[in-house]
């Protein structure tokens, strides 16, 4: 960074992913030299991902085809900029050890953010699998801290479109049946992705959120989800049929699927049934996106749903299909 004038420099490692390119688009729309470590495009390439990265070259990103195991290669990107944001999938996760051990050695990098972007997960105890998912994000965020290097870590909560894919199913009309966990009451937090992509690269450049945690809980977005589908009933003038999914029954499939599709049931008790991301107060050290950033006009979950009435976007490839 430099001189108080000069733009960061931000490379993200996932960039090609689903939450990544998000995060790209920010970096560049802000005027970012913004980098990209993706893994090499080969013969055997699918022609989306070789599409994100044509699209990336059409926007100024430089991307860096590489390993997360190329230490050296790490090592020298890594010393052509500032910020190193991750949202590398969560098979990943532990990988990003590679990537701490490079900024160590670089010794050049004025912020970390590392592939959180859901739960604070610092703040719950989930059922078994979900605990162990957490438990190796939280591995990273203890191996950040001991290194020294400076980070925001970042509970983004719901990606919006994401869940309102897998929750209202709105390409499907006329509906079979929606699904509720729970009693449906519990409050969540829905972000729109671009929102979260904005909030991402404001943090990772904010002297506030240094050695922060900055949560992302805009008011207008938490909603339980009878709420959400009561909304989304009002918006297509069409009464879902809803059926309940008690959570003894939710508790039992965590018990009984194997790994690793016991998780997506797991997070869908902490969520939607527990209500995990509501239900601790924010504290005084807490950093909250909207009130650091109140200029930003964040997307309600009702605009939200207003886009899936019109173009809605397309669902992700992940786990909770
Ligand atoms: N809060 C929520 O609602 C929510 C929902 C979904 C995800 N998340 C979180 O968001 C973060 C990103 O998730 P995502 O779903 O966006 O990830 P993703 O799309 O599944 O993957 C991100 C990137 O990881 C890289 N990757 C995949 N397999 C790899 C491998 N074997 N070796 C090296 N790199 C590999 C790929 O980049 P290249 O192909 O370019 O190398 C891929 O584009 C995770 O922390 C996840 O837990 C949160």
């Amino acid at each position: 960074m430099g001189k108080d004038s000069e733009v960061s420099k931000i490379i993200i490692f996932g960039g090609t992913g689903y939450l990544g390119k998000y995060i790209v688009k920010s970096g560049v729309l802000m005027g970012h030299k913004t980098y990209v470590y993706a893994r090499p495009i080969t013969p055997h390439s699918s022609p989306s991902k070789i599409s994100i990265h044509q699209e990336f070259q059409s926007m100024g990103v430089t991307i860096v085809q590489g390993q997360l195991d190329e230490h050296e290669k790490l090592v020298s990107v890594l010393r052509e900029v500032d910020i190193v944001i991750s949202t590398l999938a969560y098979p990943q996760v532990l990988d990003q050890l590679k990537i701490i051990d490079a900024i160590k050695v670089a010794g050049n990098i004025k912020r970390f953010l590392p592939s959180d972007f859901g739960v604070e997960e610092d703040r719950i105890t989930p059922l078994p699998p979900f605990e162990a998912f957490l438990e190796k994000k939280r591995k990273i965020r203890r191996a950040t801290e001991a290194a020294g290097i400076p980070y925001t870590f970042v509970s983004a909560n719901c990606l919006g479109s994401y869940f309102v894919n897998f929750l209202l199913r709105p390409q499907e009309r006329p509906h079979n049946s929606i699904t509720v966990y729970g009693t449906g009451e519990s409050k969540a937090v829905l972000n729109y992705e671009e929102d979260i992509g904005k909030y991402t690269i404001k943090v990772a450049n904010d002297p506030r959120a240094c050695n922060r945690i900055v949560i992302y809980r805009p008011q207008k977005n938490v909603i339980s989800q009878l709420e959400l589908i009561s909304l989304w009933e009002k918006k297509t003038h069409q009464i879902l049929n809803k059926v309940h999914l008690p959570e003894e029954e939710i508790i039992q499939l965590s018990q009984t699927l194997p790994s690793p599709e016991n998780i997506p049931v797991s997070i869908l008790h902490s969520v939607f049934v527990k209500g995990d991301l509501t239900n601790y107060e924010m504290g005084e050290d807490d950093l909250e996106a909207t009130s650091l950033y109140p200029e930003i006009e964040y997307t309600s979950i009702d605009q939200l749903l207003d886009i899936f009435l019109i173009n809605p976007p397309a669902p992700a490839t992940a786990a909770f299909e």
